[in-house]
């Protein structure tokens, strides 16, 4: 088993050591190997993204990546090396889990999966200005073959953990041609599978639903842009950024990648939440290298560590924990744990 780890920016360089040491706890045959990447990375060497790390990438077939800084704005020779690495490793649809955590902040009752298309829509890549930079111009990208197959992966995962409804999420009365062609082709795909039920919703409604009653979602399958923002909402509903993990799979490779951003406004304070980061190597050892074991190992440790009442500062700013104090805590609790199946 080997893994790459990519810190990258920011609180990258805080919740991916923790996550780290979580997981040598759990699984200490595996060999972790050190790649670069990020804004930094670009400011000091001139890409974002140099290509040890792609042939690394591409060696482990599995990666743990903190998170990247990115500007606003066009700068020359900056691309995202997240958005880049999804599409070098294949890696299509991104899960997100957003499920009950004892926490102030959380929603009792949520438990959701958002599975999002990772490799096209407006993320495409495929812009350019006209007319002097007066107008702006982004291509939204559809494609039957990565809507089946994020659909295929959305049904799977369905059945295999038992989930009842998935809701595809688009906005096809407007844009016929591309959001019409999603939703579609996931209907297709979803005629295989006629033991789960199929509804869907048009993105608005749905970012209605998920701050009125988000408990009414299962399974959500949607496109790139959509499945990034709905997911950010239902972060608040989980207890927020800090706690919400993600893995991006392909066949055969997956990224586990906390939701969350490099956090440049608490980088360095030592006081970032490393849960996210920790929950998303779970899924890691879940779906990529089929430990389930371990990984419910590393989630009951998370668990009683917040049911203990040990917060971060994003959880709870009275008797709050560091980075460093938090993840003692999970390992600890892991320590005094087996393997429970
Ligand atoms: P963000 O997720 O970095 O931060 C949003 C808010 O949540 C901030 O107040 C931050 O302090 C808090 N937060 C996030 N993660 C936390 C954690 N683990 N513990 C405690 N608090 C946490 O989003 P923002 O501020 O919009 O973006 C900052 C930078 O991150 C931007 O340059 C953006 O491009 C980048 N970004 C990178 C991503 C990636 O690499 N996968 C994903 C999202 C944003
Ligand atoms: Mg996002």
């Amino acid at each position: 088993m080997e893994l790459c780890v990519i810190e990258g920016d920011g609180i990258g360089h805080e919740v991916i050591p923790a996550a780290v040491q979580v997981l040598n706890i759990v699984v200490p045959e595996i060999t972790i190997k050190h790649a670069v990447a990020g804004w930094d990375y670009f400011e000091q060497h001139g890409t974002p993204l140099p290509q040890e790390t792609i042939d690394l990438v591409r060696a482990c077939g599995a990666v743990l990546f903190g998170a990247v800084q990115s500007p606003s704005y066009p700068v020359n020779g900056y691309f995202s090396p997240i958005v880049r690495l999804r599409r070098e490793l294949g890696a299509y649809a991104n899960l997100r889990p957003i499920q009950y955590l004892p926490v102030p902040t959380a929603r009792e009752g949520i438990d959701l999966v958002i599975v999002r298309e990772n490799t096209e829509d407006l993320y495409a890549g495929q812009e350019h200005t006209e007319d002097e930079g007066r107008t702006g111009i982004t291509q939204k990208v559809i494609t039957r073959e990565a809507s089946e197959r994020v659909a295929r992966r959305a049904y799977q995962l369905a059945t295999q953990t038992h989930r009842q409804k998935i809701t595809i999420v688009h906005k096809a009365n407007v844009l016929q041609q591309s959001d019409g062609l999603f939703r579609r082709v996931v209907l297709e795909v979803a005629s295989e599978f006629p033991e789960i039920t199929t509804d869907e919703l048009l993105v608005d409604t749905a970012a209605y639903w998920m701050v009125k009653d988000p408990a009414r979602f299962d399974v959500i399958v949607t496109s790139n842009l959509y499945g990034d923002i709905l997911s950010d909402m239902a972060a608040a509903w989980g207890g927020g950024l800090g706690l919400i993990p993600s893995l991006s799979v392909g066949d055969g490779a997956a990224i586990a990648e906390p939701v969350h951003g490099s956090a440049p406004d608490i980088a360095g304070k030592r006081i970032a939440n490393p849960t996210a980061t920790i929950l998303s190597v779970a899924m890691l050892l879940r779906h990529h290298w089929h430990l389930p074991e371990a990984a419910n190992r590393i989630e009951q440790a998370i668990y009683a560590t917040l049911d203990a009442g040990i917060y971060t500062r994003d959880i709870a700013h009275k008797n709050a924990v560091s980075t460093t104090e938090f993840v003692e805590q999970v390992c600890e609790r892991l320590k005094s744990t087996t393997a429970r199946p």
